[in-house]
């Protein structure tokens, strides 16, 4: 931790607070004075992740996404590491848990953040599906336009509220160009799949419905849900 430290160019003194461990991946909330930062490590061999995911994030931001400044992505000894912005404000996971009874509103708000990523025009080859000719070929009867942003990892977690609104978006490891039935399948599966684990059954129907109509009420049809399914298996190792 020292040398990467050295490498963002923090002093050695800073306090670290650990926020989430995921299967290889930690967040850290990094206290300097008055300055507060996120730092998110992963093994180096992923270093390109996380410099794919700063640009990505740049271009989010000047599309008007309220996503965290990057200050700094480094590599050093087994670990990469991005510095970012600390953004203020409650998962909109830990606000459901906190007052269900605007589980509805909370949702429409959450749809209405998704649907304006995915209005961002975004010209680079997607490669959501390249690597993968099963996943290909599931989607062969709906013609895709990947000619949008997606985040394709939207879920409660990965925003944050004030309360009211959504005040920022995490985690766009996974963001790319794509068509937004794919975030959407991709959300709505999450939710139905882990939900309950997290959610009373009525504040989880309110939300979803809250949710369907922030996105316009876009419809997922059966070849884009049994793709989602497999992909999220896929991306969680189980597949
Ligand atoms: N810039 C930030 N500002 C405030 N909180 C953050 C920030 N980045 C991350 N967090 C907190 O850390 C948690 C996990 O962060 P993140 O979603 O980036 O990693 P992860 O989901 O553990 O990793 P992955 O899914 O990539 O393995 C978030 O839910 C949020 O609470
Ligand atoms: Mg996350």
């Amino acid at each position: 931790m020292k040398t990467l430290l050295k490498e963002l160019d923090l002093p050695q003194h800073v306090t670290l607070e650990s926020i989430s461990w995921g299967r290889d991946s930690q967040v850290y909330k990094v206290k300097d004075g008055r300055n507060q930062f996120a730092l998110r490590v992963l093994p180096s061999n992923r270093h390109d992740q996380f410099v794919k995911e700063e640009k990505t994030i740049l271009y989010a931001k000047q599309h008007g996404i309220p996503v965290s400044n990057v200050h700094k992505v480094v590599k050093a000894e087994d670990y990469s590491a991005m510095l970012m912005e600390w953004a203020d404000g409650k998962t909109l996971l830990h606000q459901l848990q906190e007052t269900p009874e605007h589980a509805k509103l909370l949702g429409e708000e959450f749809g209405h953040m998704q649907a304006k990523i995915n209005r961002v025009n975004y010209n680079q080859p997607s490669n959501l599906l390249l690597s993968n000719q099963k996943e290909k070929r599931m989607l062969d009867s709906i013609k895709l336009n990947n000619h949008f942003l997606i985040h394709l990892d939207f879920h409660p977690l990965n925003v944050l509220t004030d309360g009211l609104n959504i005040t920022a978006v995490l985690d766009l490891v996974n963001a790319g160009a794509g068509d937004p039935r794919l975030d959407y399948a991709r959300t709505q599966y999450l939710l139905k799949m882990v939900g309950d684990q997290y959610l009373e059954e009525q504040s989880l129907k309110q939300f979803l419905d809250g949710w369907r109509k922030g996105i316009g009420g876009q419809k997922i049809n059966q070849a884009l849900e049994e793709w989602a399914e497999i992909r999220t298996k896929r991306d969680l190792g189980l597949g």
